[in-house]
């Protein structure tokens, strides 16, 4: 017999703890929570007070990760993962990221109200550092989770030139207990995530719930291209070695190259750094950032090379120096093909079809896969729109996911995953 679910009341509670949490911002008028900050702080506190009304017991590993634990046959058995994020992008929407944290402490409460036991415990994450918008680090509380965090991230600087390190002691944790916050492998049975789709396939297909079928790899670099600098008034265009045209050029290069790929390949120029940065200055140095993700590797190493080609022709007719360093690189991950089996089956047991699709976006998943087999739960996004104050999913949609995680801990008897992965493309 199924745990009875009013569907209907877990939505309209999940819509509710996504407004209070999305009131936490660094910002009056928008959302922006950013890694190991007061406003992180204050969410993971918020996130620490449902997890224990879920009857989890709640700790904190020194990257801040909450981490709700329910064991029903002690702390020694062997551990299923669910999780998200609670750090945002800036000007953000509520639900990526604290969505699936809010729809696993839902099913993790309505699992033990129900007083179902399992011979595995489950653990609730909530991670802070999945965006990468304080730190160039991108997922590196899950890493850290995962076992593979790199000691070189705690000299890295934020925007404020505040280092890592000194944001981890600043939270009040020791960067020497980062190690710590490992799990063993062989204690972990998988990594489940619920997130909010960020695409608009499933509104398309009029279906509510998807499961990935793999995560796009992506990198990310940073250019760093020098010119001159003169007088915007008496330095004739021929004899001019404009950094910002330059890196223009390079852009719309990047571009070109993501257009021309056969997977599906997106490029994006979200960061453009200008030097001096006065209206009659010629530029003389320009720092951009592009992230470049596909669902093939062999394709996205390609366009690198090209780029990188690209670039230094732009630079080399212009007469400019151009420095490229990549500071993220994530191989694709396929999910699990047995995880994704018992997400579809547990989507079926509510009446639906679950769409099997990639995932473009990241996700602690791809930290996560280094440890243990992983799975998502896509939940529907309105028209798509994702790192957008316009996000959203509906109350409806978000009490299915919570039954569907619901169903699939019912259904999850063992802790044994037959198969292995998609096979995707590496
Ligand atoms: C995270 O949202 C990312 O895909 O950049
Ligand atoms: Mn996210
Ligand atoms: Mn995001």
């Amino acid at each position: 017999m199924s745990i009875q679910l009013d569907i209907a009341a877990l939505g309209a509670r999940a819509a509710a703890m996504i407004e209070e949490l999305g009131a936490i911002s660094q910002t009056p008028d928008h959302l922006t929570r950013f890694f190991l900050t007061p406003e992180h702080r204050r969410a993971a506190d918020l996130v620490s007070v449902w997890m224990r009304d879920a009857g989890l017991d709640v700790t904190e590993d020194a990257l801040g990760t909450v981490r709700g634990h329910w064991h029903p046959t002690g702390p020694d058995a062997p551990r299923l993962l669910i999780g998200s994020h609670i750090d945002t992008v800036a000007n953000a929407g509520k639900y990526d990221g604290c969505m699936g944290v809010v729809l696993a402490i839902l099913a993790l409460k309505a699992v033990r109200s129900a007083g179902l036991t399992r011979p595995y415990g489950i653990d609730v994450l909530a991670f802070g550092d999945e965006e990468g918008t304080r730190f160039p680090t991108t997922l590196s509380a899950s890493q850290a989770v995962a076992g593979i965090f790199s000691p070189a991230y705690l000299a890295l600087t934020d925007d404020d030139g505040i280092s890592y390190r000194d944001a981890v002691i600043a939270y009040g944790k020791n960067p020497d207990d980062i190690p710590n916050a490992a799990y063993d492998p062989n204690k972990v049975i998988a990594y489940i995530e619920a997130h909010i789709e960020q695409g608009p396939v499933l509104e398309a297909e009029g279906e509510p719930l998807g499961v990935i079928s793999a995560i796009a790899g992506a990198s990310r670099l940073s250019i760093t291209v020098t010119g001159e600098a003169g007088h915007a008034g008496t330095v004739p265009m021929r004899m001019r070695h404009d950094a910002l045209l330059g890196a223009a050029e390079m852009a719309l290069a990047v571009e070109r190259i993501a257009k021309a790929d056969a997977h599906g390949m997106v490029a994006t120029v979200g960061r453009m750094h200008i030097e001096p940065g006065s209206v009659n200055v010629i530029p003389s140095r320009v720092v951009f950032t592009v992230d470049l993700r596909s669902g093939s590797d062999i394709s996205r190493r390609e366009a690198l090379t090209r780029f990188e080609r690209e670039a230094h022709k732009i630079a080399d007719l212009r007469h400019l120096g151009v420095v490229i360093s990549a500071f993220h690189e994530v191989a694709t991950v396929p999910a699990y093909r047995d995880i994704q089996l018992r997400l579809r089956n547990a989507v079926a047991d509510l009446g639906h079809r679950a769409i099997i699709m990639p995932s473009g976006a990241g996700h602690d998943g791809q930290a996560m896969a280094s440890l243990c087999p992983i799975g998502m739960l896509f939940v529907r996004s309105k028209g798509g729109i994702s790192h957008n104050p316009a996000e959203y999913t509906s109350p409806g949609d978000m009490g299915l996911a919570v039954a569907a995680l619901v169903r699939f801990i019912e259904r999850f008897q063992l802790p044994q995953l037959a198969g292995s992965t998609s096979g995707a493309e590496t």
